[in-house]
């Protein structure tokens, strides 16, 4: 099987970054992520004057993700203004995990990464069963 197209998905993330509505931070970031049907969603942040409610990146993917049909995401990355990759803040982790689960893969700072590495002994929706 070919190699994933890691570049592709930063370009995507990066594109998506071009979006993010930042006053207060000035830091944007742009997330992408493929889904196990093949759909890309993308994401960027959203901030708001109340600074504690500002939305990450990743709910705007999760959020597409929902609308666009649902399924899992499979293949994830997010990147700053550079075009550097950056980790999900912890609680886009846990988003992360509840839409992916232990096997989504992620581009990170140290390489690609399973969920579980990124998370650890996550808490998830099989705690709640
Ligand atoms: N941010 C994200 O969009 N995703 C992350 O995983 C890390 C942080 C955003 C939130 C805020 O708008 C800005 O980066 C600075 O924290």
């Amino acid at each position: 099987m070919a190699e994933f197209d890691w570049d592709s998905l930063k370009t995507e993330a990066a594109a998506a970054m071009g979006h993010a509505y930042v006053p207060y931070s000035h830091f944007p970031v742009g997330a992408a992520a493929l889904v196990d049907d093949g759909r890309l969603v993308v994401g960027c942040n959203v901030e708001n004057a109340a600074y504690g409610v500002a939305l990450c990146a990743e709910c705007g993917l999760v959020s597409q993700l929902h609308i666009t049909g649902g399924g899992r995401l499979t293949h994830f990355v997010c990147v700053n203004r550079d075009r550097d990759v950056i980790m999900p803040c912890g609680r886009c982790r846990q988003l992360l995990y509840e839409n992916g689960g232990p096997d989504l893969l992620l581009l990170t700072v140290s390489g690609v990464k399973r969920m579980d590495e990124v998370l650890p002994d996550a808490f998830g929706p099989d705690d709640l069963a």
